[in-house]
């Protein structure tokens, strides 16, 4: 098992007393496969998130990644261990260009860190540094230009915006581009909060693209989704989230035929969607 989420409990206090939002949560991520993570607005998906990928702390319970237990590591030491993220909403940084966007995740893969040798303050330790982080740098540059080629062709307009501020990307185009991001990064398991929401059918096509491709190259997928075409087309398996546990899993088919998942679930998206 890539992920296992053990006995998770969460509670969040407010004004109105403590509010449980997880409640004892199992959950198992397989290798190698698409899981989709459904469930209502509010259910506590994306604090689900929040806690694997270490921006929660306050929760009781076990998170295992490939055996090992990460529930005291920062935020960007899980990242380092191989958990990559797509945020909800407008994703890239807004006072980032998209190269320094898509040069983040490139900050976990060891091969891009200092060498110890140079770490001490001796001048010219100080002058190799300098020529050491800039090939570093260009070395970035060049990987992010190939992501982009190979998502979008060679001829894509995103190489043209490389130092265009991440706030003057369409929302759509935040979403593509931050999911290019993520293939910067050495990353083996990847939490995609609701990648399609709000974005238009064109894109919507790319973003399906671009999912199977991460999984093409044998990368581990957890995704928040609420267009269930989307999760009917994509997804290995589904996990229904609701009153703090997971309450069914198995197949697409499966879980969104279940008539509670109906009743409580899919009778409000169908309104909304
Ligand atoms: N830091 C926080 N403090 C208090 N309440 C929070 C906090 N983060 C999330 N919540 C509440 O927890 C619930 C679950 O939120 P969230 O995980 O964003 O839901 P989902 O992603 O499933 O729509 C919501 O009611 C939200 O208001
Ligand atoms: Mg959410």
């Amino acid at each position: 098992m890539m992920l296992q989420l053990k006995n998770i409990t969460l509670s969040f206090s407010g004004g109105r007393g403590t509010f449980k939002i997880l409640d004892s949560l199992n959950l198992c991520v397989e290798r190698g496969k698409i899981t989709a993570l459904v469930g209502g607005n509010g259910t506590g998906k994306t604090t689900l998130f929040n806690i694997i990928s270490g921006f929660q702390k306050d929760c009781s319970g076990e998170i295992v990644f490939n055996d090992k237990k990460i529930n005291t590591l920062s935020p960007s030491g899980i990242a380092r261990q191989g958990i990559g993220r797509l945020f909800q909403g407008k994703s890239l940084l807004p006072d980032l260009t998209l190269l320094e966007n898509m040069k983040l995740h490139a900050s976990t893969l060891t091969e891009f860190k200092t060498p110890k040798g140079l770490r001490d303050e001796t001048p010219f330790a100080y002058l190799f540094r300098s020529k050491r982080q800039r090939e570093i740098e260009n070395t970035k540059e060049a990987r992010a230009i190939e992501v982009l080629n190979n998502l979008f062709g060679n001829e894509n307009k995103y190489l043209e915006m490389l130092h265009t501020l991440g706030s003057d990307f369409s929302y759509g185009e935040q979403r593509l581009l931050s999911l290019a991001g993520l293939f910067m990064g050495s990353y083996s398991l990847l939490l995609l909060d609701e990648p399609t929401a709000g974005v238009n059918p064109v894109y919507i096509e790319q973003i399906r693209r671009i999912i199977r491709q991460m999984a093409g190259e044998g990368k581990t997928i957890l995704l928040i989704e609420h267009n269930m075409q989307f999760v009917r087309d994509i997804a290995d398996k589904v996990v229904y989230l609701d009153n703090g546990k997971i309450q069914f899993e198995g197949t697409a088919t499966e879980v969104l035929n279940n008539q509670e998942v109906k009743n409580s679930y899919l009778g409000v998206e169908s309104i909304t969607n």
